[in-house]
């Protein structure tokens, strides 16, 4: 029996990933690739939607593909490509977009934020429609599962109703995906405000970036907001900073935030944040390390990317026949 498919992707919007991208996707990508099909995407058709400069796009299009695998993304296993060099992409969105609601795209949340942070004027067709988008990435490779962070659930969903309506209105072409959101980094906060998903279109002094001088990275970590009280507890309700401090911690020595509390018992919040600080670097130096020495040679890194778009297309025009033949094309 086939290895059930896995596709997923980042946007190459910033010249680094952050803490969540990585505890929330990339780290998951890695994992998956043991018993899985994977197919990995640098989305840089979502990275234009909202205003770009084509040289930062050129250049964090392939620091982000450098990235996938200086984390562990192995191009042997998995599909690693750009989404631009398969048209397919672009193809199916416009079907897909012929069966939305327009209603129905009006209700992403995702797009209601940052439409609101750049005012309706600013906003674009192209971030209306970049959930449409999303959809046809996941379906046209048939993909069972999509490793996220909790952000992205509501586009599992628009996903998942798009290929049924799609199969039932034209006959079985898609599988339907589901979305895979590990239930502990699902969501990282922002450390100066620790009510908001960490995320780099909010950026400031609360992001995290791997990539970053790992000096900035410690004092980031140091001043992070903590909550009153000194007990390093887990409470996201009460202690909300605290716990995501946890959280992260957790993740990177691969424990629970119970042990971290208990390891924690009668230490006070400046241990805590050394010890974050410790542990993200742990991880942080060493792939910054490999993504510079990766990007050092950017012919081949070009010829690995032109492999995987061979690859990735190969699937991805099956699917678009079959959904040309049926909608009657
Ligand atoms: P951003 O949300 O920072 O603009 P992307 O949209 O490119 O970044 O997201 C890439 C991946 O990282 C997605 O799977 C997304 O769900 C995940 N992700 C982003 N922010 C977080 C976060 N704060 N916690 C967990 N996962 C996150
Ligand atoms: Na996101």
């Amino acid at each position: 029996t086939p290895r059930p498919r896995v596709f997923s992707g980042m946007q190459p919007t910033a010249d680094s990933l952050h803490l969540g991208n990585y505890l929330g996707a990339l780290r998951q990508w890695v994992a998956l690739q043991d018993d899985h099909d994977a197919f990995y995407c640098v989305v840089d058709l979502h990275a234009i939607t909202a205003g770009h400069d084509p040289d930062d796009l050129r250049r964090r299009t392939r620091a982000v593909a450098a990235q996938y695998l200086a984390a562990g993304v192995d191009p042997e296993r998995s599909t690693l490509f750009v989404q631009s060099h398969a048209p397919e992409h672009a193809q199916l969105a416009w079907v897909l977009g012929c069966i939305t609601g327009f209603g129905e795209a009006s209700r992403m949340t995702q797009f209601k934020d940052k439409a609101a942070r750049q005012g309706t004027e600013g906003a674009t067709v192209g971030l209306f429609t970049y959930p449409v988008l999303q959809a046809a990435d996941i379906l046209l490779y048939q993909a069972d599962l999509v490793p996220v962070g909790e952000d992205q659930r509501q586009h599992i969903e628009l996903t998942r109703d798009l290929g049924g309506r799609f199969n039932s209105r034209f006959g079985e072409v898609f599988r339907l995906p589901q979305p895979h959101i590990a239930r502990a980094t699902a969501k990282i906060l922002d450390l100066q405000d620790p009510t908001a998903k960490m995320s780099k279109s909010i950026g400031g002094a609360g992001l995290v970036e791997l990539l970053d001088d790992p000096k900035r990275i410690e004092k980031r970590i140091k001043s992070a907001v903590t909550d009153t009280g000194r007990d390093v507890l887990y409470d996201p309700e009460g202690k909300p900073g605290v716990s995501n401090l946890m959280t992260i911690l957790a993740a990177f020595t691969g424990t629970t935030v119970e042990r971290v509390q208990d390891d924690f018992a009668g230490r006070g919040y400046g241990d805590l944040k050394k010890a974050v600080a410790e542990a993200v670097l742990a991880t942080a130096v060493p792939l910054a390390e490999r993504q510079r020495a990766l990007l050092e040679d950017p012919a081949e890194l070009d010829r690995l990317l032109a492999r995987g778009a061979e690859k990735a297309r190969a699937v991805a025009a099956g699917t678009l026949a079959a959904v040309y033949d049926r909608v009657g094309f």
